[in-house]
């Protein structure tokens, strides 16, 4: 079948919903590809260049929709686009149905299937086709290279023969994707940074990419974070009273914020108010990523840049990914491409609408001559969902009775255990030589206490506990080679069976070393 992209037609998009390179990996698939003339030029993309991937070129959008099976846009089709659509043509598109209603009756009446990239669950599986994480990680990084250039001094401090320059302070509001990629990019570029959030579980995060976590003392602060599907949940009058003084001290202090916190389906949360702007510096600059739904700054203008009365510059542009269209096109089309590889199981160029798919269900908007949307929550969420209520009924008395409850239970256990040690010991210790028990004490004794500093080792710490047993298993291997060479059959064996355990230990170490270190090297 044929995948086709028409040139967006919105004024100022200049994204393109395929590329050469994803037209390659999706050739693989068995699919081919059509592009109008000139839907890549906002993007860097001649039509040669895809002539060069196998795209056959199309003199005008009509062409392409005739051609195409499946039609790849970016953004919502304008009706004139929807004319060109008939039975059984698929699209994929960013489609934000919970504002398009009329488009999603178009879509349905004309017997398209819809996928709607913005549909896509924020899920571990589906993160190849996150498409809104993707426009978001480069809305991040251009909000702080936007901020730069509106600010008039550097990010890093310096000293200069010139003079001493104090580094830049920055201030991110909303840890989610867009958060990150600014704390990364801010980080990188010298500046002190500072980030909130109301999901505290990404204090972790934030603090790991150098920036520090602006810690709210508010009592029960973890369940204003509660999240549902990795969103924040709204905050709590108090709450917010609280954040707002928070960020009022904040204020006078800081360069540059960098506003993003949503949560979806909702306005935008105004925690940036005219007092704050008011006291921040001259020459302060705030970027507003929040602007198309309101904003989070109480000044934002949407798509504009203003400057307040004393001179902070506010930036309001919501077409950021569309400002890096070439990077943006890039990884916009991966996950379209990704997207196709879901929906083509057989890999032989026929896409297949599988409802029982919890990404292609989540995504699929229009279908079978019905609007399918909302879909049902995915079924991972419903599993996440259910584990906390258990908690969630637990009083603070009741876990201290159950707590109590297992300290016993594992003191009698390990009583029980040691008294069954002793036993075996002494009946050990009736038939053997006295020299055995020496040896059998002392072995019995490092399990023992082996078992115990293994066990009440973190998770997150067994790394550089499997170097110490890499470090113990080449000890036994020493051991062992020099008594594997015993007149002995039963110490040849044991020492035989003392090697191949430790060598397992040793090479399973090295093994797993080298594929946690490719996690972390730069390709
Ligand atoms: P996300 O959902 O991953 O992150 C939003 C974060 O805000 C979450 O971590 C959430 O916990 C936090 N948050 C919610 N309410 C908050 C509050 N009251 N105080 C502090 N934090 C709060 O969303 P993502 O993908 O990072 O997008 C962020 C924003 O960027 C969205 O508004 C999105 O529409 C916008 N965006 C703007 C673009 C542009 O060109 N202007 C392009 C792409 C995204």
């Amino acid at each position: 079948m044929i995948i086709g992209a028409p040139a967006e037609i919105i004024e100022g998009e200049r994204r393109v919903a395929l590329t050469p390179a994803s037209a390659a990996a999706l050739a693989k698939l068995g699919y081919s590809c059509v592009v109008q003339s000139g839907a890549g030029t906002g993007a860097g993309i001649t039509d040669e260049a895809y002539r060069a991937a196998g795209v056959e070129v199309l003199a005008d959008a009509a062409a392409v929709w005739e051609r195409a099976d499946v039609i790849a846009k970016v953004r919502p089709p304008e009706p004139s686009e929807v004319e060109h659509a008939r039975k059984d043509q698929i699209l994929i598109s960013f489609l934000y149905p919970a504002q398009n209603g009329e488009l999603l009756e178009n879509l349905r009446a004309r017997g398209v299937t819809s996928l709607a990239m913005d549909m896509v669950p924020r899920i571990s599986r589906a993160q190849k086709m996150d498409a809104l994480s993707s426009m978001a990680n480069i809305a991040g990084y251009r909000a702080v290279i936007e901020a730069g250039n509106n600010f008039g001094r550097f990010f890093t401090g310096q000293v200069t023969a010139a003079g001493k320059v104090p580094p830049a302070k920055v201030l991110v509001i909303g840890a989610g994707v867009a958060g990150l990629a600014a704390i990364g990019t801010s980080t990188s570029l010298g500046a002190i940074t500072f980030a909130f959030d109301v999901r505290p579980e990404v204090a972790e995060q934030i603090e790991s990419m150098g920036a520090e976590f602006v810690f709210l003392d508010f009592e029960d602060a973890s369940q204003d974070g509660a999240a549902t599907g990795g969103y924040a949940a709204p905050s709590s009058p108090e709450f917010r009273e609280k954040q707002l003084e928070k960020f009022r001290e904040l204020a006078p202090e800081m360069d540059i914020v960098i506003t993003t916190a949503l949560i979806p389906g909702r306005d935008a949360p105004v925690l940036w108010t005219k007092d704050m702007v008011a006291a921040m510096k001259p020459g302060s600059v705030i970027v507003d990523l929040a602007a198309e739904r309101g904003g989070n700054c109480e000044l934002t203008v949407a798509d504009q840049k203003v400057v307040s009365e004393n001179g902070v510059t506010i930036v309001g542009y919501t077409d950021f990914p569309s400002r890096m269209a070439t990077q943006a096109s890039t990884l916009y089309g991966n996950n379209i491409r990704h997207m196709l590889d879901d929906l083509t199981p057989e890999k032989n160029g026929v896409p297949v609408v599988n409802m029982e798919d919890d990404v292609i269900r989540g995504a699929t908007v229009t279908h079978g001559g019905e609007i399918t949307w909302p879909p049902p929550p995915p079924k991972v969420q419903a599993i996440a969902k259910a584990a906390p209520k258990k908690a969630a009924v637990e009083s603070a008395e009741e876990k201290a009775a159950r707590e109590l409850a297992e300290l016993r239970e594992s003191g009698r256990r390990q009583t029980i255990l040691l008294a069954a040690g002793a036993v075996l010991t002494l009946l050990v210790g009736s038939v053997a030589p006295v020299s055995f028990m020496q040896h059998f004490i002392v072995f019995a004794l490092a399990c023992f206490v082996g078992f115990h500093v293994i066990w009440n080792v973190a998770h997150a710490l067994h790394t550089p506990l499997m170097a110490i047993t890499n470090a113990i298993s080449s000890i036994i291997i020493l051991g062992a080679l020099l008594q594997v060479g015993s007149a002995s059959g039963i110490v040849m064996f044991l020492a035989a069976v003392s090697i191949l355990i430790a060598s397992v230990n040793i090479f399973g170490g090295f093994l797993v070393t080298r594929r946690m270190l490719a996690m972390f090297q730069k390709s």
